[in-house]
């Protein structure tokens, strides 16, 4: 007659073979080797008995653990490979993959970079403000009168609480030398907003890249050959560029620049790219008031500001003839700069 531990393992290991989940292996698990499962419970009474049976309940406990131990391992991995089998049966490999398109940069984008390249070799730093702006960082505190009208709501997107969204990058500078002292030297490229009519050369939202350079001695001549040496190194170093004199409150003198060049579309035609000028002693004074200090003492500092048109130099530097293919998203556009 067989040992009853003998035929607790034996209905163990035929209850193992049947099972068709991991849920129910580990209900088993639990019900024989378990802390107060049956096998475990034939180590608890050893104790109780006799000096001859010990060593033979003993090496049947042993081999009913083992061969349970190795049934449930097995049984545990048929389960795991019946799992695997099932979720790849309805794989089919011969299928043709999901093709991974890599995008590229945006025109703007593309031009921007070349941009940063350029001025960063020249020594300027990035700078940032926000696009939503005070009144004051974009007109006050560069020297615009209250009654000028590039304040109008007409040109203007004022926000029901006075703040607007910033007419021009000019706001950067402001925005930097409220924190940071002389000799200073940045580029801020942004959007900026106008309610301008749509069209092949405007739009409501355009961008730009902000200039400021502040230190001892600085000169229209710094400015001249600083912008200069950008416009040629982008676009080629044939290329014509005129100073043309302007106003602006916030910088005196002031002036507008154009650019031609036989590589460029239009070949003989100037092209307005960039504001700029001497940063007015009245916008140091403005920003002192402000910091309570006197960092940009405007008998010590000096300055040249500029803004250049983002938009206009892609256009240009691409040849593109519409500034609203660059927020069309569309893809016949977009992939020949790819
Ligand atoms: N902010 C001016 C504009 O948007 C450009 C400019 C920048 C002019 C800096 C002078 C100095 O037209």
């Amino acid at each position: 007659m067989p040992h009853p531990l003998e035929e607790l393992r034996d209905s163990a290991l035929r209850d193992i073979a049947e099972t068709q989940d991991e849920q129910a292996l580990e209900n088993l698990r639990v019900r024989y080797l378990g802390r107060s499962g049956s096998i475990s419970a034939w180590g608890e009474q050893m104790k109780t008995l006799g000096k001859e049976e010990r060593p033979v309940v003993g090496k049947l406990l042993h081999e009913a653990r083992n061969a349970v131990t190795a049934a449930l391992a097995q049984t545990s991995e048929r389960l795991r490979a019946a799992k695997e089998a099932g979720a790849l049966a309805g794989l089919d490999v011969s299928l043709p993959g999901t093709a991974y398109e890599a995008g590229a940069l945006h025109p703007l984008t593309q031009m921007l970079d070349r941009a940063i390249q350029i001025f960063r070799r020249m020594g300027f730093a990035l700078a940032e403000g926000p696009d939503l702006e005070t009144e004051w960082h974009c007109f006050d505190a560069l020297n615009t009168a209250p009654d000028h009208p590039a304040r109008n709501e007409q040109d203007t997107f004022y926000l029901a609480d006075g703040r607007l969204l910033r007419t021009h990058t000019s706001t950067v500078q402001i925005r930097t030398m409220e924190t940071a002292a002389p000799p200073l030297r940045v580029i801020a490229p942004g959007a900026a907003y106008r309610r301008d009519e749509v069209d092949a050369t405007h739009s409501a939202q355009f961008h730009q890249i902000e200039g400021l350079y502040v230190d001892e001695d600085v000169s229209v001549a710094d400015l001249k050959g600083t912008l200069e040496f950008f416009l040629r190194e982008l676009f080629g170093e044939d290329t014509a560029v005129r100073f043309r004199p302007h106003y602006f409150p916030f910088t005196e003198p002031s002036f507008e620049i154009d650019v031609k060049s036989k590589a460029l579309k239009g070949g003989e035609q100037w092209i307005e790219v960039c504001g700029c000028g001497m940063v007015h002693p009245a916008v140091f004074e403005e920003v002192n008031r402000a910091r309570s200090d006197l960092a940009f003492d405007p008998e010590k500092w000096t300055g040249f500001a500029f803004g250049l048109g983002m938009d206009r130099l892609a256009l240009i530097l691409f040849d593109i003839p519409d500034l609203r293919l660059f927020a069309q998203n569309d893809l016949r556009f977009l992939r020949q700069f790819a």
